[in-house]
């Protein structure tokens, strides 16, 4: 990243690196004080929430790269369904990066935790 841009910020849940917290406090003070152009969200579905909430009372467009489960990759399953401005659109083959500020994150993340306890189950059982 430092190759590629002017500066980076690093934020650590344990602050061993940049500022501790989330990426949600450095993000809000460089919307604050510099003209950006895009914000680019890639990680867990609820900082990519948190960055799109953030971003969107000053309008920066911002893309989300959504993570749900994906079976075929294909397009024919269904399993990677997400809600975009209320159409569903398949992320294997329609994204997986879109406006952040139509994604229907809620019924993402509750996708994301149908099978939480198969998960678990089979990390119990090695299988994971
Ligand atoms: S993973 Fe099956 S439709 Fe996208």
């Amino acid at each position: 990243m430092e190759t590629a841009c002017d500066e980076v910020r690093i934020a650590t849940d344990d602050g061993s690196r940049g500022t501790r917290g989330t990426v949600i406090d450095p993000l809000r003070e460089v919307i604050a004080t510099t003209q950006v152009d895009r914000v680019i969200a890639v990680g867990p579905m609820p900082m990519m929430k948190a960055v799109a909430e953030l971003t969107r009372p000053s309008h920066v467009p911002t893309v989300a790269s959504l993570n749900p489960i994906m079976v075929d990759g294909t397009g024919m399953c269904g399993a990677c369904r997400v809600h975009i401005d209320g159409q569903v659109r398949f992320a294997c083959v329609d994204g997986p990066e879109f406006d952040a500020h139509s994604v229907d994150f809620d019924e993402l993340a509750a996708r994301l935790g149908m099978y939480a306890s198969e998960e678990r189950t089979a990390l119990e059982q090695g299988r994971g």
